[in-house]
C-alpha cells in the first residue's frame, strides 16, 4: 500500500496534448488512478466546534451553492465516471434541502447507467429527525462522526453541551430507519480521546456499528497537529487485540481506505484509516468539491479549481466537463504529511469536506 501507480501505466492515458483521455471510458488521473468517488461539501456551516477541526471562533464564511448548482456539477461528474457521491460539510444535515438533494442525485445515472451510490457523513446531531426522510430519499449509507463513547470526553471535543445524547439518539434512529450498516468515524487524538480505543471496540460490538478509527491529519484551523498526537494504526490494532482478538479481513473493494479487522468471535468489525502512518495515495479514487464549488484533487492540495466561478460566467456543460478533466490531470501523486517542508493547506476540513 501507499505507493502510487507508476507513471508508465499513467502515460498511456495521456493524449499528445497532455490532456487526460477517456480511453477506457472512465475518469483517470495522470498516474493512471481511476477516479470514481466524489465528495461534496454542501455547506461549511457546522453546529459543532470540534477541537481538531474548528477554532471555536467564528471563522471566514464561504458561500455555499444552491442545490441546483451542486446538482448540475454532480451530474456532470457522474457523466465522466464518478460512481459514488458522498455529501459532507461542514454539517450536511444543516441544509434543509438535504433529502431533496439526495433524491435528486439518486435519479441521476452514472456513466455506466446505474443509480449512483449516495452517502452522507454527519456529526449525527440532527439525525434523529432526518434518518427516515433521508432513507426515503434513497440514501445508501450514513457515517456518523463520534470521537468518544464517554459523554465528558465527547463534549470536550465537540464543545457543545448535550451533543453526546443527541448523537446517540441519531445513531439509533439511523439503525431503526434501516440505514445499514451505520458507520462511526472516530478521529483519535493523543491526550484527548486515545483512552477510548478499547471502549469503542466494546461499543461497536454492543451496538452493531462499524467503528473506523482515523489517524489525525493536519487539517485543523488551530495549529494543534504534531506527529506525537497521531495514534498509529499499529497501536490501535494491538490495544484492541489485547481485549478482543482480531482477524484481518480482506479488502471488499480494491483500494479500500480502511484496513478492516473482524472480531475473532465473529461479532462485528472495526476499520482503521491510516493516512499518516500507512498512506493509501496510490489507491486514491477521490476528488472533492468544496462548499464554494472548487475542485480539490487532494485533501492537501494548495491549488483549487473554481467550477462555481465558471458556472456564474455561464459555462456550458462541455466547458465544465473539460475544466474537471483538466483539474483531475493535476491530481497530486501523494500527500507529504510528516515530511520536511510539508505545508498545511490553508483551509480546514470544514470547508473541504471529509
Ligand atoms: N484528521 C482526521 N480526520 C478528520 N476529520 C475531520 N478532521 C480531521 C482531521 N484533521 C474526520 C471527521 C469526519 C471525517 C470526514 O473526517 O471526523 O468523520
Amino acid at each position: 500500500m501507499g505507493q502510487p501507480t507508476g507513471r508508465m501505466a499513467a502515460q498511456s492515458h495521456l493524449s499528445p496534448d497532455g490532456s487526460v483521455s477517456l480511453a477506457t471510458g472512465r475518469l483517470r488521473d495522470s498516474y493512471g488512478r481511476q477516479i470514481t468517488d466524489l465528495r461534496v461539501s454542501i455547506t461549511d456551516r457546522c453546529n459543532y466546534k470540534c477541537v481538531y477541526c474548528r477554532t471555536g471562533q467564528k471563522g471566514a464564511q464561504y458561500a455555499e451553492l444552491s442545490a441546483a448548482d451542486y446538482l448540475r456539477l454532480i451530474r456532470i461528474f457522474l457523466s465522466l465516471g464518478i460512481e459514488k457521491v458522498r455529501l459532507t460539510g461542514g454539517e450536511p444535515l444543516l441544509r434543509r434541502d438535504l433529502p431533496e438533494i439526495v433524491a435528486s442525485i439518486r435519479v441521476m445515472r452514472t456513466e455506466t447507467g446505474h443509480a449512483p451510490e449516495v452517502a452522507v457523513t454527519t456529526n449525527g446531531h440532527l439525525l434523529e429527525d432526518l434518518a427516515v426522510p433521508l432513507k426515503q430519499a434513497g440514501l445508501s449509507r450514513v457515517t456518523v462522526s463520534m470521537d468518544a463513547v464517554d459523554p465528558e470526553t465527547f463534549e470536550r471535543i465537540t464543545r457543545i453541551a448535550g451533543s453526546f445524547e443527541a448523537v446517540g439518539r441519531g445513531i439509533e434512529a439511523a439503525q431503526r430507519a434501516g440505514l445499514d450498516p451505520v458507520k462511526i468515524n472516530c478521529v483519535l487524538l493523543r491526550g484527548f480521546n486515545d483512552d477510548q480505543v478499547e471502549a469503542f471496540a466494546g461499543f461497536a460490538r454492543k451496538h452493531q456499528v462499524v467503528v473506523r478509527f482515523i489517524e489525525f491529519m493536519p487539517l485543523e484551523e488551530d495549529r494543534l497537529w504534531t506527529p506525537q498526537m497521531v495514534v498509529p494504526l499499529t497501536e490501535i490494532v494491538q490495544r484492541i487485540g489485547n481485549v478482543y482478538p482480531l482477524i484481518p479481513l480482506p479488502e471488499t473493494v480494491a483500494g479500500e481506505t480502511a484496513r478492516r479487522y473482524g472480531f475473532a468471535d465473529g461479532i462485528g468489525e472495526i476499520g482503521i484509516i491510516a493516512p499518516v502512518t500507512q498512506a493509501f495515495c496510490g489507491a486514491c479514487s477521490r476528488v472533492r468539491l468544496t462548499s464554494d464549488g472548487k475542485i480539490r484533487t487532494c485533501l492537501f492540495s494548495h491549488r483549487e479549481h473554481d467550477l462555481a466561478m465558471l458556472t456564474r460566467q455561464g459555462a456550458s456543460d462541455d466547458e465544465l466537463r473539460s475544466a474537471i478533466l483538466n483539474a483531475i490531470r493535476t491530481k497530486e501523486e501523494r500527500h507529504h504529511i510528516g515530511e520536511p517542508g510539508f505545508l498545511k493547506p490553508s483551509r480546514s476540513m470544514v470547508h473541504i469536506g471529509g
